[in-house]
């Protein structure tokens, strides 16, 4: 018969003796050591109620330094050493006369040390106490585990004043955590949130008020006895104890003390020699309700940002997030929630419409430390005007005669029957869905792609030829795709329509609902009856600009004469006396920039389809309409959304129309600061290099997801087209897209982007590419070559 499984073991420790058997009586000689993912080798304490050794995470390859009740079935971990730092496998912990216990990388890089450094230790050993300490070679301790505090306390243990007690992250992630158990300076045992990064302490949400105004009687020490009682002991001597009652005999069980990742310290017992499936048992909680015991103005509280904690029976944080709300991460219920529409915000510019948002009420939710107004006496309906006519406003809770108004991110929410009174959530009409994945565009040019791809870097002439092969091909398969349009759209975008005034303020109910502000009018929301009501955009040219009858008449022609699928239409006009409109399409998903710089962000891919699709837009407008226009303002408020999230250019008010055969001209300075070229401030002739300018910044937003001038960020970053040279030039485009794993994901694109903005940027308008180049490159077919620094005169002067 073959051996079985439990033989080759059986065999196998007897030929080798394992740590596992040389370690029987807790003793470690120096030069023992460890293997992370060898899980015969512990070290245990003498009657082996404790083993010190690694841990694997989480279904992951990374391992924790650890020790734990060996004799239990859910060997609780009761102390760590590498929480936020975890070994790979085949890490070694070693113990070392020199630097103690040891842990390094696998190849050989230091984890974490013990200390002392002094090259005095001569032997470990694993205490039934749970304790492992390192001793000399006179017995004298030189370090012990229970001076280096996780986030459990167990008999025997005592923590001195300025210890600090911190919980985990979350229940599998030992990294730091944002609650704190410590002995504070003036004798009280608190606990408390932190800040993360910096490990700042906010205020205190328990207190063991040790104090004295009589210093010599404040307390001094928190105990955890060997009977299992957690006290803090006075100077006096006098124990203020934090167990209630008489607590289980600690010769028949387990006790500990520990601070979980959701803030609440809690004391458990556990019979040491269970038959089978007994758990811990909850001694005491404290605090008794951690929704409501946290309530500090900065941090976040158990549930994250935005977050709702309710209690469950065991005095533990159970968390959720509010109605059209979800999980920041979806793997951490702890970690806050983001709203699922575009929340309002004060911002001109982006469509904010109080029309646009409802109050849903919620059920005994209160975040009580949001508020940034209260109104007393009040009365309901008047609170809930209050909210929806304030774009700050996002949360109200009214109670007797009181209105609060509230703010995201909203911090230490709970849910309880306490909070009486009615609380409501301004959230966005309607079914909005946060945008899915646009429709896959019909790659019918892939194959091309991939022949010219394999052909090019051949001779400077073939490359010239199969270029201009590319070129004539994309333009025939882009052209029919354009030609494409359903047969109602064409009707609407043949007959241009005139409108009366009476008409349009009909349409738009006396002008009521303003959408945004172009560079020289007011946009109104309105409803056209053309067969069915149309939802339109109108434009209401301002009279008192002096410019504006020649710009209207411009614009008008222009306009009228361009049908491409990114652009936005124009169904009709207005032209009574001191009256001119332009009334456009309406687009659903309002600007550009509101998705860029706003709560809701769009995805990778996303932006990508948006760059090309404004590329196409522009290309249209230099290269492919009977009269060529140059945009000048082109910026992301110009570019609008529609139902699927493909790019539409807007606001032709300040093109300036070219007929094909003169290519240049002179204009007084227009565009909008931050993405106008450098050749209008020095008087040089304006082409449509400017709108290739303008775009290269643009598509740096687009790709970075934030503005051209941004004066938060450190110096360095703020000027976002030299930042991101800085970055093309360091190889460090992965700065550029911080976060976005799917940016990042997709590095080969990201960087012909990056370098295609950078070719756009040129300071020397006749260095930028066409759009037609631009469109060539950013698709992939043709290769970017490297870019030249942007600015070599600003440099230089
Ligand atoms: C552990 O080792 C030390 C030194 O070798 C020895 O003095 C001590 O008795 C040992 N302890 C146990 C419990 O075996
Ligand atoms: C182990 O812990 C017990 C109880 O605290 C203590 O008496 C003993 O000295 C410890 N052993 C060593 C080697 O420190
Ligand atoms: C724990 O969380 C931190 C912060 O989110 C993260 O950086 C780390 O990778 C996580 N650790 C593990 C082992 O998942
Ligand atoms: C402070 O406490 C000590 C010891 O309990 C006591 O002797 C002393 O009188 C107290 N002093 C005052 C001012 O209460
Ligand atoms: C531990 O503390 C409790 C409460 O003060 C006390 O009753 C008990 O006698 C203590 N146990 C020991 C071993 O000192
Ligand atoms: C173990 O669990 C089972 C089912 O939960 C229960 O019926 C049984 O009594 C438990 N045994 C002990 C010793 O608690
Ligand atoms: C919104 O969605 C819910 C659930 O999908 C549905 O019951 C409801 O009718 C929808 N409301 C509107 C206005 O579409």
């Amino acid at each position: 018969m073959a051996f079985d499984l439990p033989c080759i073991l059986y065999f196998f420790f007897f030929l080798f003796p394992s740590s596992l058997v040389a370690q029987r009586n807790g003793n470690v000689t120096v030069g023992d050591s460890l293997t992370a993912g060898d899980e015969a080798t512990l070290w245990l304490s003498p009657a082996g109620d404790f083993a010190f050794g690694f841990r694997q995470l989480d279904k992951k390859d990374l391992y924790l330094l650890a020790i734990w009740y060996n004799k239990i079935p859910d060997k609780t971990i009761v102390w760590y050493a590498n929480g936020d730092r975890p070994a790979p496998k085949k890490s070694t912990v070693k113990l070392t006369a020199e630097l103690g216990v040891v842990l390094n990388n696998p190849q050989g890089g230091e984890i974490w040390k013990s200390g002392p450094g002094n090259g005095e230790a001569a032997y470990g050993f694993m205490n039934d106490t749970g304790n492992f300490l390192v001793a000399n070679a006179n017995g004298e301790k030189l370090w012990q585990s229970f001076e280096l505090l996780a986030d459990t306390l167990l008999p025997t243990q005592i923590m001195e004043k300025g210890g600090i007690l911190s919980s985990r992250l979350s229940e599998t992630n030992f990294s730091k955590g944002r609650f704190q158990f410590r002995l504070i300076q003036d004798g009280n045992a608190v606990l408390n949130t932190i800040n993360l990064p910096t490990g700042f302490p906010y205020e205190a949400y328990f207190w063991s008020n040790t104090v004295d105004s009589n210093s010599s009687n404040a307390g001094y020490q928190v105990v955890f006895n060997e009977s299992g009682y957690l006290y803090v002991l006075r100077a006096s001597n006098i124990r203020e104890v934090l167990t209630p009652g008489r607590v289980v005999p600690a010769t028949e069980n387990y006790h500990r003390a520990t601070l979980h990742f959701d803030g609440v310290f809690v004391l458990y017992s556990h019979p040491k020699n269970s038959p089978g499936n007994e758990s811990w048992s909850v001694v005491r909680t404290m605090p008794v309700n951690i929704c409501t015991a946290v309530r500090g103005l900065k941090g976040t509280g158990p549930c994250g940002f935005n977050g709702v904690c309710t209690i469950s029976t065991d005095q533990r944080a159970i968390c959720r997030c509010p109605e059209r709300f979800s999980l920041l991460d979806p793997d951490d219920p702890y970690g806050g929630c983001k709203p699922d529409f575009p929340t309002q915000v004060c911002a001109e510019d982006v469509p904010n419409a109080p029309e646009d948002y409802e109050l849903v009420q919620l059920t005994n939710i209160d975040w009580p430390e949001s508020d940034y107004e209260m109104y007393t006496p009040y009365n309901i309906e008047d609170c809930k005007k209050a909210c929806l006519q304030d774009c700050f406003c996002n949360v109200i809770v009214f109670r007797e005669g009181t209105c609060w108004k509230k703010k995201l991110p909203l911090s230490n929410g709970r849910q309880d029957d306490s909070v009486n009174g009615a609380s409501f959530m301004k959230v966005r009409k309607g079914n909005y869905t946060l945008p899915g994945p646009p429709p896959i565009p019909k790659k019918n040019h892939d194959s091309l792609v991939l022949v010219v791809s394999v052909l090019l870097g051949g001779s400077v002439f073939f490359n010239f030829v199969l270029v201009g092969v590319a070129s004539f091909a994309f333009f025939f398969i882009y052209h029919n795709k354009f030609n494409r349009t359903p047969q109602v759209e064409r009707a609407v975008q043949s007959n241009l329509r005139c409108f009366s005034y009476k008409e349009l303020m009909e349409a738009t109910n006396g002008f009521k609902e303003e959408v945004g502000r172009g560079a020289f009018g007011i946009v109104y929301k309105g409803l056209v009856q053309i067969g069915s009501g149309v939802p339109v955009a109108i434009k209401k040219v301002d009279r008192f600009v002096k410019e504006s009858d020649k710009e209207f008449k411009t614009e008008v022609d222009a306009i009228a004469q361009t049908h491409h699928k990114n652009l936005v239409r124009l169904i009709g006009f207005c032209d009574e006396g001191q009256h001119r409109m332009l009334v456009y399409e309406f687009l659903s998903n309002g600007t550009l920039a509101s998705f860029l710089f706003g709560d809701v962000k769009l995805s990778w891919n996303q932006r990508t389809q948006i760059a090309f699709g404004i590329a196409r837009g522009l290309l249209y407008l230099h290269d492919e309409c009977s009269t060529q226009i140059i945009h000048c303002d082109i910026k992301p408020q110009n570019i609008l959304l529609d139902e699927h999230y493909d790019a539409r250019i807007a606001d032709f008010g300040l093109a300036k129309l070219l007929s094909l055969d003169q290519s240049q001209t002179f204009t007084a300075i227009r565009g909008t600061k931050g993405y106008v070229a450098p050749e209008w401030f020095r008087n040089k002739l304006i082409t449509v290099k400017v709108d290739v300018y303008s775009f290269g910044v643009l598509l740096l937003e687009i790709i970075c997801c934030r503005r051209s001038v941004d004066t938060e960020v450190v110096e360095e970053r703020a000027i976002l087209t030299d930042w991101a040279y800085d970055c093309y030039q360091q190889g460090m485009m992965h700065a550029l897209v911080e976060n976005d794993e799917e940016a990042l994901n997709d590095m080969k694109k990201l960087e012909r982007f990056v370098m295609v903005a950078i070719w756009c940027i040129q300071e020397d308008p006749n260095l930028r590419p066409t759009m037609k180049m631009v469109m060539l490159m950013l698709e992939g077919i043709i290769q970017v070559p490297v870019p030249p620094c942007p600015s070599p005169f600003s440099i230089a002067s």
